[in-house]
């Protein structure tokens, strides 16, 4: 009897540690997003605030306080990162969450591939 419970309490384990690892794969995978397909979402979603290219002057732009993020100096406020560069991981996170406080709206209705998608793109204005 204790050895079968053993048995399955290993099995349970083994279960979760494989969950773990696929679920960090499948993160992975999705880092490497598709900046054409990004822009077509920043073009719709993003760009009346942080403009066409990316420079923070987008038609909404005067009117707010913080004023949007410029993307063409690649700097941000929000790194995990020792140097001045966010990670993916970073920019996806403050796309998904959005900035309380400020116009930056949490865009968590988006597909997570659209959210990558936006990482690429929006690393591409500042290259
Ligand atoms: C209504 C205006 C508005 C829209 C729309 C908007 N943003 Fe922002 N965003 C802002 C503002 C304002 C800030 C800067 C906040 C600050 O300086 O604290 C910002 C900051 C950011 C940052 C920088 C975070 C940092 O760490 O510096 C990223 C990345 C970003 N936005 C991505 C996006 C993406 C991608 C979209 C479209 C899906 C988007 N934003 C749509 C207003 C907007």
């Amino acid at each position: 009897m204790g050895g079968r419970a053993l048995t399955a309490a290993r099995f349970a384990v083994a279960a979760v540690v494989a969950l773990a690892l696929s679920a960090t794969s499948s993160r992975a995978d999705a880092q490497a997003g598709d900046a054409n397909a990004g822009k077509a979402i920043y073009d719709r979603r993003c760009a009346g605030c942080h403009g066409d290219k990316g420079d923070g002057k987008g038609p909404a732009a005067e009117l707010l306080a913080p004023k949007p993020r410029d993307f063409t100096a690649g700097l941000y406020k929000i790194r995990t990162s020792a140097n001045k560069v966010p990670s993916d991981q970073d920019l996806f996170r403050i796309i998904t969450d959005g900035m309380p406080g400020t116009s930056m709206p949490a865009w968590a209705v988006l597909p997570d591939r659209d959210r990558w998608n936006l990482v690429a793109y929006i690393k591409t204005f500042a290259a």
